[in-house]
């Protein structure tokens, strides 16, 4: 009972970090890897991390990579989680 009750919350608490991740990843990152993802070919498609990528994630992002700039200094460890949770959701390869 209770572990189902922390499960639901849990989802929801989930819900709200990808929609959170969203709002960043369209303020910051859709003008160049594009609308929901989707990237139109020039740039890396976010989708296709896998899950064991989060460093990979983490370093392009704060370092920066080829024609994208480092955002170092942009995002705190609470807004990288919720753009990697955005991301996450919506990869290939779930
Ligand atoms: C000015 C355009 C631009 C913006 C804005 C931008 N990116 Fe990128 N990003 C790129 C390009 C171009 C690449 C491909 C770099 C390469 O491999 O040469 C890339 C690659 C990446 C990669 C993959 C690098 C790898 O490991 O191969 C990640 C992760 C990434 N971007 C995340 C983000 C996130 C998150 C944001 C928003 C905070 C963002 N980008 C905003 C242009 C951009």
């Amino acid at each position: 009972m209770l572990a189902a009750m922390m499960a639901t919350l849990s989802l929801a608490q989930d819900g709200k970090k990808i929609a959170a991740g969203e709002r960043i990843y369209n303020n910051y990152c859709s003008t160049c890897h594009g609308d929901d993802l989707v990237s139109t070919g020039q740039t890396f498609d976010l989708r296709r991390l896998r899950a064991d990528e989060r460093p990979r994630f983490e370093n392009s992002v704060i370092n920066g990579k080829g024609q994208m700039p480092p955002w170092k200094g942009t995002f705190n460890n609470e807004e990288m989680d919720l753009l990697w949770q955005y991301i996450r959701a919506n990869a290939n390869n779930k």
